[in-house]
């Protein structure tokens, strides 16, 4: 195995691991050089693992419980409640026309993985089933650095605070209203700190996704305003890293310390398909 860092400014963010097989399930050590990589690096490629969805799953549940979708089957091209269809496929599996306005949009704005949820994803894991000719970058920025960077005033000034995140909040931002009643009830707004620890590594980082509506406690209009500000200042680019995607990789990134963003792919030609599954995070 082989693990090389992805930047030479920020060397500790997006790493690329080159040399194992996850078709057949890792040893403990294995998976531990893993887990370890990820905690250090918070992204982390895999090259060439062209899985089937069960030895996806199967590793995905190492990392903990495996989150299940609560959309609507005639929403879903994958059955499967514990994938997520990823790319420019439509629910029949036909490429989307460019101007469908869809629930996948989203991904086009930073956010972090279920951040609307009250166990958010830890780890997620996206593979790459097929890729266009000149697949589009996925595009990552570091809270850990993001927080570091910020005066120690300002640190002091951020650290208690607590956000309302509302999947329909993150939704209504890319022109998704159209929720059933059901799907509403079942996402009522949940709040997350501002300011979280890493579990393994301890470093502390900023939590923000496009699904964060305010501070709690704050007036509304206040507490958008210093979200937006805090984004656009954790989504510098000497925070971020574009990760140019290979056929079959395995991406592994880490939730609580990053955010991120899908770049603009429309083609009426190539197909874009991976599967997502995220692990959620301990009760
Ligand atoms: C995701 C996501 C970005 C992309 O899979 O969670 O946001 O580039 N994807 O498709
Ligand atoms: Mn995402």
């Amino acid at each position: 195995m082989l693990l090389e860092p992805i930047q030479s400014t920020n060397d500790d963010f997006g790493a690329v691991l080159t040399g194992l097989d996850l078709r057949q399930p890792p040893a403990a050590e294995t998976f531990d050089f893993i887990a370890d990589a990820l905690a250090r690096y918070a992204v982390v490629g895999i090259r060439h693992q062209p899985l089937e969805d069960d030895q996806q799953i199967d590793l995905a549940e190492r990392f903990g419980p495996v989150h299940q979708s609560i959309l609507d089957e005639s929403r879903r091209r994958l059955k499967d409640r514990r994938f997520n269809d990823v790319g420019n496929l439509d629910v029949a599996g036909n490429l989307k026309s460019a101007d469908t306005k869809g629930y996948g949009d989203a991904n086009l704005l930073w956010h972090t993985d279920l951040s609307f949820l009250a166990r958010p994803a830890r780890v997620t894991l996206l593979s790459a089933r097929v890729l266009p000719p000149q697949p589009p970058a996925t595009e990552y920025a570091d809270m850990r650095a993001a927080w570091d960077a910020l005066p120690t005033t300002r640190q002091a000034e951020l650290e208690s605070l607590q956000v309302e995140h509302s999947v329909l909040v993150q939704r209504a931002k890319c022109g998704f209203s159209n929720f059933t009643d059901e799907e509403r009830q079942k996402a009522p707004p949940v709040v997350h700190p501002l300011v979280r620890r890493h579990p393994v590594t301890g470093r502390r980082s900023l939590y923000l996704s496009s699904s964060a509506s305010h501070i709690v406690g704050r007036p509304l209009e206040e507490g958008r305003a210093l979200l937006e500000e805090l984004t656009a200042f954790a989504t510098q680019p000497r925070f971020m890293l574009a990760y140019q995607w290979q056929p079959f990789d395995l991406l592994l990134w880490d939730g609580s310390c990053t955010m991120h963003r899908a770049t603009p792919f429309e083609s009426t030609e190539h197909r874009r398909e991976l599967r997502w599954t995220a692990v959620v995070e301990a009760a």
